[in-house]
């Protein structure tokens, strides 16, 4: 089947390490109610309708809807809407909600809001797709003085990963994230990167893929000792967009203290 696509949403069917795992976990837990919010050309809500009685379609942008509801026209049991899932009167109470608006951190696009609105929407015993998000965050040497994606540019890793928030979707999200923690480096280390990792279902975890939550990297006071300990504060709000992320360095401390 071909599907009437934007180049954006071309380049998202593409990524097929994305699409296998939405999926999988579909398959495995989409059922009667469902909405699949920000539904794009519609490709979640294809996979959805076997399983499903129900599914509406959600999607903000009018052309990218209409070409939904056309790539969807002969799933009888897939409605296509126009809306902003924001402002959105959801008749039914759902079985399941797809939502994929994910982005690195949940930073810069609005899937925690949109969640955080859904919720009150989902039956009890209900699923989410996805099931949730682990952020981490390594040390690195990078070249760039802004905030950026990693697409391909280059930095040098400087310590190891480690997790430092995990959300899950059947919870409300407190969208106003600020936490103080220590990671560790070695030799000189100018920023940040954070990877998320998203749960598909409870136990299907992604990485960064293609087109999904590409890796982002943050500039921050430069350190060049050995061994050491950076505590950093980071701040940000999700779905507020990059310009609220705050690293800030508290101190820097040896390995062994
Ligand atoms: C990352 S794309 C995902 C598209 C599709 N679900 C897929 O997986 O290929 C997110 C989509 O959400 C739509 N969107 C963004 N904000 C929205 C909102 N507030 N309400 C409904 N749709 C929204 C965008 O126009 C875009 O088509």
């Amino acid at each position: 089947m071909k599907f009437l696509v934007t180049t954006y949403h071309h380049d998202l069917l593409k990524d097929y390490e994305r699409l296998s795992g939405f999926y999988e976990a579909i398959r495995e837990h989409a059922h009667g109610i469902v909405y699949d919010i920000g539904a794009g050309s519609g490709i979640l809500s294809y996979f959805a309708a076997p399983y499903s009685k129900t599914v509406f379609a959600i999607e903000k942008d009018e052309k990218i809807a209409s070409y939904a509801a056309s790539n969807l026209a002969n799933l009888p049991n897939v409605k296509v809407v126009h809306a902003d899932a924001l402002s959105y009167n959801f008749p039914l109470q759902a079985d399941t909600i797809i939502c994929e608006m994910l982005d690195t951190a949940l930073i810069d696009e609005e899937q925690a809001p949109i969640i955080n609105k859904c919720l009150k929407h989902l039956k009890e015993g209900g699923q989410m797709i996805p099931y949730g998000v682990i952020n981490g965050v390594e040390a690195i040497e990078m070249d760039s003085e802004t905030i950026r994606y990693d697409e391909n540019y280059e930095y040098k890793t400087k310590g190891r990963l480690i997790i430092y928030d995990n959300i899950r979707f059947k919870e409300k999200i407190n969208e106003k994230f600020k936490k103080t923690f220590k990671i560790p480096a070695n030799g000189k280390a100018n920023g940040l990167k954070i990877t998320t990792f998203t749960l598909l279902t409870e136990n299907i975890i992604a990485g960064p893929t293609q087109m999904m939550n590409p890796p982002l990297l943050i500039p921050i006071e430069e350190i060049k000792e050995e061994n050491y300990m950076i505590k950093v504060t980071l701040s940000y709000k999700m779905g507020g967009g990059l310009n609220t992320i705050k690293a800030k360095i508290k101190d820097i401390e040896d390995q062994n203290t």
